[in-house]
């Protein structure tokens, strides 16, 4: 599917526009989830409108650290990462998971103001977030060729591998690794590279291990957003599958283990219930105090993340830190 918005273009690869294939594989997830024990939810489900709101609440928040930390190393680093993306003439900026884009858009700008030769290609699983983005871009930069692609991370490199011959510099910006698991994390990173030449860049945005207190607190604000972003999952759920959770009855928990480096994030049940989901007509059953694991965020050494980058195929070109070395923008060439 593509719709022709001169001068940008929106490229959706999700499997049906009316949403009907969306949603039966999103009861499905959800089923499966609900139905294994532990039990647990996809992060990837997150982000509806509503959780895309509360996203953009929490990374205002003073303590969710890692927007600013990376805006600040992109701030530091803008014109030397330009310099580097640019070096060998015209390529193709995609931008896996791009949502608002925030960050990227100050390399937009230097980009810009550099006259550099290159067009843009954010990819998102969210439409809504892939056309707000476009709107936006057609204002601030009328010039800037944009293709905005709505995919699950896996189509959309597999698009792009077919349909984007020029270099490639690939940006996996937010620390979004983090949600994999370290294994699946290492082969994303692994299917990254297989859809890239020699040549193209990778940009790896990662949240590096740090005081475990100042971790935990990003993921547990005092005021409740984080809550309200984790329970906007069972919103979603009652919203879109038919689901009859009472939000009440569950509450937001949070864990940093650092001996794995890993933040979890969980939904407990406050009591014995169960849960009837239209969508599949089954119900699920809760003991009082069983959890939903739905999140988490791996945190990283510099040593670690260009490991995983060199066994998978990269070489390691520079780090750039912020002010306080907690977050880091490693850029990683194909070999
Ligand atoms: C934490 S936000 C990061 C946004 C932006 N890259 C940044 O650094 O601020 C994660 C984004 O990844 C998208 N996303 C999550 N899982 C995805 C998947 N499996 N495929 C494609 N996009 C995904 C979400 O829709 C969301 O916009």
């Amino acid at each position: 599917m593509l719709f022709q918005t001169p001068p940008y273009t929106l490229i959706d690869l999700s499997r049906k526009n009316d949403g009907s294939q969306d949603r039966a594989a999103f009861a499905k997830d959800v089923a499966a989830g609900l139905s294994q024990s532990p039990k647990r939810l996809s992060s990837r489900y997150f982000y509806d409108a509503n959780g895309s709101r509360l996203f953009q609440q929490i990374m205002a928040l003073p303590e969710y650290y890692l927007t600013r930390a990376e805006f600040s190393v992109i701030q530091r680093h803008r014109s030397a990462m330009v310099s580097a993306f640019a070096a060998a003439g015209f390529f193709h900026l995609v931008d896996l998971g791009a949502g608002d884009a925030m960050k990227t858009k100050l390399l937009l700008e230097e980009l810009a103001n550099q006259k550099k030769n290159f067009d843009y290609v954010p990819m998102d699983i969210s439409g809504a977030a892939m056309r707000e983005l476009g709107d936006d871009l057609q204002q601030t930069y009328p010039e800037l060729h944009v293709q905005a692609v709505v995919a699950e991370y896996i189509t959309g490199l597999k698009w792009l591998k077919q349909h984007l011959t020029e270099r490639k510099v690939v940006l996996f910006l937010g620390s979004n690794l983090g949600n994999f698991e370290r294994e699946e994390g290492m082969d994303f990173v692994r299917q990254i590279r297989q859809h890239l030449q020699p040549g193209d860049l990778f940009l790896l945005g990662v949240d590096l291990a740090k005081d475990p207190e100042t971790i935990l607190a990003a993921y547990n604000d005092p005021g409740g957003v984080t809550a309200a972003f984790n329970l906007n999952l069972l919103s979603r759920i009652n919203r879109e599958l038919g689901g009859n959770f009472d939000l009440e009855a569950f509450s937001h928990f949070a864990l940093y283990d650092p001996q794995l480096g890993v933040m979890k994030s969980y939904l407990v049940s406050r009591r014995e219930q169960e849960v009837y989901m239209e969508a599949t007509g089954a119900r699920y059953a809760f003991a009082a105090w069983e959890a939903i694991h739905t999140e988490n965020s791996h945190k990283y050494t510099l040593q670690q993340a260009a490991e995983m980058g060199n066994k998978a195929g990269f070489k390691l070109v520079t780090s750039y830190l912020d002010e306080n070395s907690g977050f880091a923008d490693m850029l990683f060439e194909v070999v």
